[in-house]
This record gives structure tokens, sequence and C-alpha cells, in this order.
């Protein structure tokens, strides 16, 4: 752990590379790079650094999560629609966890019956839904708080 504990890595998972090209009306049609620049902000504001990740690869994603702790003190995870069936991405974080929080820009919560499962559950400080951008914000303060930055 560093001395200020104030790492967070921001994992993005599947399909969240072609974000602006996603339905506006779920996703806010802003691109990966616009959101990170906005997680940056808030994290600038809160004393937080961001480490930012996006991978299409389920391989490459528990290869990180395995590896979290060694550069982060806390995580946000949007793993997309791994979230909902990827019980390996659910174990990964299980490895060697630091603390985390599940965010998700749209509403899984009143959508498809099939998102509102989560393969994190137990495992996640909070999960954050249909708060769109904003939602970040919000697992920002939340670490901040936890990490007592
Ligand atoms: C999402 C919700 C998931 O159900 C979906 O598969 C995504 C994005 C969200 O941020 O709202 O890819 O995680």
């Amino acid at each position: 752990m560093s001395a200020a504990s104030n790492r967070v890595a921001v994992l993005h998972g599947v399909n969240f590379d072609v974000l602006e090209r996603r339905d506006p009306e779920l996703y806010g049609g802003l691109s990966l790079a616009e959101l990170e620049y906005r997680i940056g902000g808030w994290s600038g504001e809160l004393g937080l650094e961001p480490i930012f990740f996006q991978s299409n690869s389920e391989a490459e994603f528990c290869g990180y999560l395995h590896r979290v702790a060694e550069t982060a003190d806390g995580a946000i995870v949007n793993a997309g629609a791994w979230t909902h069936y990827s019980r390996a991405i659910g174990d990964a974080l299980a490895v060697d966890p630091v603390p985390t929080v599940e965010v998700h820009l749209s509403d899984v919560e009143n959508r498809e019956e099939w998102r509102k499962v989560s393969v994190f559950e137990g495992l996640v400080e909070a999960k954050i839904t249909g708060r769109g951008v904003e939602g970040y914000r919000d697992a920002l303060a939340l670490l901040a708080e936890r990490l007592g930055v």
C-alpha cells in the first residue's frame, strides 16, 4: 500500500471501448475517454489517483484483478455484461481484493431480469446503478471515505 492509500483502479469491461456507439438513452452517449476525463476530475477534487483499465478480453480482465492489490488501494468495477454471468470474474476479484464499488451507468435493477444478477454480490462495498456518469462520483466519494483520504 502506498503511504497515501489513494490509488483507485477504475476497471471497465466488455464493450466500453465503444461506449459512444451504444444506446445513448441507457449509457449517455459519451465515449470512454470522456467518461475517464470526468472520473479524473472528480478524483482530483477528492484527493484520489485513478488508474484506468478497459478490456474486451475476459482473460485479461481476470489477470488485472489478480494483481489489482499491487497497484491500487481501492477499485471501481463496471464489468458490463460480464457482471451478470462471469463467475470467473467474481472469483478473480476475490483472489486478493481491495475495497471495491460496483457501478452501472444504467438502472440494471429495472431492465431485463438477467441484469439483476451480479457475480460481485457479497464482494463489493456498494453497488451504484442508474445514476449515469454521476454514479462514478458517488463511488469515488465512498472510496475516499473508506480509504480515509
Ligand atoms: C452496464 C449494464 C450491463 O447490463 C450492460 O451489459 C453494460 C453496461 C451499465 O453500465 O449500465 O454493458 O454495466
